[in-house]
């Protein structure tokens, strides 16, 4: 294992300070320990290395894998006690301190130990290896140290996991059903975590029904966005969408079907970037980004440019490169950018930080190396800067019209159904007809107003209140009549149609 193979490099170079950022300890402790093994047998054919021990402010200072200290015998407990202990000892060893990190902060008197004995190396060259989940070393210490990260678990160790928990749990007497192809996404999600973390999230999706379902995926998701601490501005939506309850875009559903499995397959060099959808307000956009997702089965990020903004006044930038890479930690995923035009407008008002932005995001599209499956959305194109939308960026700019009159009949169907009004989904080429021009969010908001005016006169909703609701409204397509008919322009000559 490369992290193995790191610090046996560094314990043979003697590097006094290694600092090991992770959660996993024990894995930190394993890791270290064999590789302190490693570097024994290969030193001159003489089967030699340092002893390895382990400090920890509850057990003080023990040899590794001799067992835990007898209760009162603990040796060297406090922090300055055990340095100043390792300075004056004389034969070589490798002393692994857990969560020693508080003890660094606001206090020079531990800071300048740690110094001394990766100063004196021309006495006892010790290794002192840091493991805590973070740790930041003073510039006077930064220099003698070198970092390491612990491998995280690849697909086959992750599936090697599965298979012990599902044996484990199968020992006690209940089989553990799981199909090969929610096998595979789980083990693409669970991609980016410690062996612990996989291990927990394992069990906790195996436990409740003794199987690995589809429906464990989006919980899986979850832990995983919560234990990678990505806060900030790019927030995990819980709620994917099915395809089945977007009507139309069936260019767009037929391009993403054709590239599902290419997006995760390791063995394609080229895998999909991402798209732009732009349309018309109200004609789903949103609701197909949301359904990428869902049809993928990959956990969906949002990045909300407007926060981006808000939040960190002075900052965006950085705070944006940070939330790209922090996406892809979370890889595979998909990541929704909502209303891009609204982070990256070109009006060159706010002195420079929309272009700047813009520049950290095409970086980031350039070198990104983990699979995340951008979904950008927009309405207004006019204010989208061109860099954004030259090919090779994304894939393809879909756009979404309003929808015809085929597709409002579909749309009319999912409405209807979605609300136990099935009963009116036969008269769809009526209603359909009757709204012309309607977008899908205008044709759910006329069912949703007259279930409420028949409700509130006592009244079973039937067509007659729809059609009222659609007479009564005059559609987007009519008040921005001439808006929409210049982004119809703009698009046919730079677009693939959605639908
Ligand atoms: N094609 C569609 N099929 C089914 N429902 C739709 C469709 N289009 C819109 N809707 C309904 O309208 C709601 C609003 O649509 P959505 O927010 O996705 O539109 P949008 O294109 O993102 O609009 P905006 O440009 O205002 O952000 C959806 O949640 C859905 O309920
Ligand atoms: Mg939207």
């Amino acid at each position: 294992m490369t992290d193995i193979h790191d610090l046996s490099l560094l314990l043979r170079a003697r590097t006094p300070l290694i600092v090991l950022e992770t959660h996993d300890e024990l894995r930190a402790l394993d890791a270290l320990q064999r590789a302190v093994e490693d570097t024994g047998q290969s030193e001159r054919g003489r089967v030699r290395s340092r002893p390895l021990y382990r400090w920890t402010i509850s057990d003080g200072l023990v040899r590794a894998g001799f067992g835990e200290p007898e209760p009162g015998n603990e040796a060297h407990q406090e922090p300055d006690e055990v340095l100043r202990h390792l300075r004056s000892v004389r034969s070589p060893a490798v002393v692994a301190l857990c969560d020693f990190h508080p003890y660094l902060e606001g206090n020079p008197k531990i800071v300048r130990l740690l110094k001394d004995i990766a100063l004196a190396q021309s006495q006892a060259r010790h290794t002192l290896v840091l493991i805590s989940h973070a740790m930041k070393l003073p510039a006077e210490l930064s220099r003698l140290s070198a970092r390491v990260s612990l491998a995280l678990p690849g697909e086959e160790e992750i599936m090697t996991i599965i298979r012990e928990e599902a044996r484990a749990l199968s020992a006690q007497g209940r089989k553990v059903r799981a199909d090969n192809q929610t096998l595979a996404r789980m083990v693409h999600n669970l991609k980016g975590l410690s062996y612990a973390d996989v291990r927990a999230l394992v069990r906790s999706a195996i436990m409740d029904d003794h199987a690995i379902t589809e429906s464990d995926l989006p919980a899986v998701n979850k832990a995983k966005f919560e234990l990678l601490d990505l806060e900030g501005v790019v927030s995990f939506e819980f709620e994917t969408a099915n395809f089945a309850d977007v009507g139309g875009l069936g260019r767009f559903k037929d391009w993403l079907a054709n590239r599902r499995d290419a997006f995760t397959d390791n063995s394609l060099k080229d895998k999909p970037k991402g798209v732009m959808l732009l349309g018309v307000q109200g004609s789903g956009k949103s609701l197909a980004a949301k359904a990428v997702a869902g049809l993928w089965g990959l956990p969906l990020l949002r990045l909300d440019f407007g926060a981006l903004y808000n939040k960190y006044h002075g900052e965006s930038e950085r705070n944006l490169r940070e939330s790209l890479q922090l996406a892809e930690r979370m890889a595979p995923c998909v990541l929704w950018m909502d209303e891009i035009e609204k982070g990256l407008a070109n009006d060159g008002s706010d002195s420079g930080t929309s272009k700047r932005l813009l520049g950290s995001l095409l970086t980031w599209q350039a070198e990104r190396k983990q699979p995340v499956f951008v979904v950008a959305t927009a309405n207004d194109i006019s204010a989208l800067p061109p860099e954004l939308l030259r090919k090779g960026r994304l894939d393809e700019i879909f756009f979404v019209d309003l929808p015809s009159e085929k597709v409002r009949e579909d749309i009319f169907a999912i409405h209807l159904k979605s609300r136990g009004l099935d009963r009116l989904v036969i008269q769809g080429p009526l209603l359909a007809a009757a709204a012309e021009g309607f977008s899908g969010a205008e044709i759910e908001q006329a069912i949703v107003a007259a279930i409420y005016s028949s409700r509130a006169k006592g009244e079973d909703c039937g067509v007659q209140q729809i059609l009222k609701e659609l007479a009564s409204t005059n559609p987007l397509s009519v008040v921005m009549a001439e808006k929409i008919a210049s982004l119809r322009a703009w698009a046919q000559e730079r677009c693939v149609m959605a639908d």
